[in-house]
């Protein structure tokens, strides 16, 4: 299922995002808002567990998350600006890396690294990238998870084009996808129209 969030908010950074001028220092410091205000939106499907607590006036029950039941996985690079936003507000997930670039000619994803916490399987995974274009990255992403035992996976990114959304949704249609924004598509060097250029460089101002 695709959820493009609509919210003033998340519009209103998105929009800081893509501004050309904008420097690195507000460029992280805006994916990390907006992954933030994103992964908010995900928690709407979270289970809570009610446990009897004391407050200073009297006994109530209160709805607690299990924040050691979420794993934030960031695809590298881009992904890490983001996984500091889930973190803020998951301080204690755990955090899973993945490495992944995509090939200059082909678009195709090659990864390079892959390191998760042990037991994914009993996990709730949020892997996180701001750019879905051709969706090669994410899918050989979830697919890599998938073959360490994941079971439970959510996408979250900032701008997505509709060939990366068909092709995460034709080839893992367990995996919600939150998005910020449906661009109308790619232009021939696979970058996502209008997007916001290579978030990768961006962030790390490697331009
Ligand atoms: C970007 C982005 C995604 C991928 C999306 O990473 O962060 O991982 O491209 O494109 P796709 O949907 O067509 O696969 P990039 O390969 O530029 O690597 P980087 O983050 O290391 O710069
Ligand atoms: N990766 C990016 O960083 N930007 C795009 O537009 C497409 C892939």
């Amino acid at each position: 299922m695709i959820h493009e969030i609509k919210n003033a908010i998340v519009n209103h950074k998105l929009a800081q995002l893509r501004r050309k001028e904008t420097s690195p220092k507000d460029f992280r410091a805006l994916v990390e808002d907006i992954a933030l205000l994103l992964t908010y939106e995900v928690g709407k499907n979270f289970e809570t567990r009610a446990i009897e607590i004391e407050t200073p006036i009297q006994n109530c029950r209160a709805e607690f998350l299990d924040e050691k039941n979420f794993v934030v996985v960031p695809i590298l690079r881009a992904g890490l600006a983001m996984a500091d936003g889930v973190l803020k507000i998951l301080p204690n997930a755990a955090v899973g890396h993945i490495g992944l670039y995509r090939d200059e000619v082909t678009f195709a994803p090659v990864e390079y690294y892959f390191k998760m916490p042990p037991r994914i399987n009993e996990k709730i995974l949020l892997v996180v990238d701001p750019m879905l274009a051709t969706g090669g990255s994410a899918s050989d992403a979830i697919q890599s998870l998938k073959n360490h035992g994941a079971k439970k996976i959510f996408f979250i990114c900032i701008v997505s084009a509709p060939r990366g959304l068909e092709k995460i949704s034709g080839e893992h249609p367990d995996v919600e996808i939150y998005t910020a924004a449906i661009d109308d598509g790619l232009n021939d060097s696979c970058y996502i129209v209008p997007g916001l250029g290579d978030a990768g460089d961006r962030i790390f101002d490697t331009l």
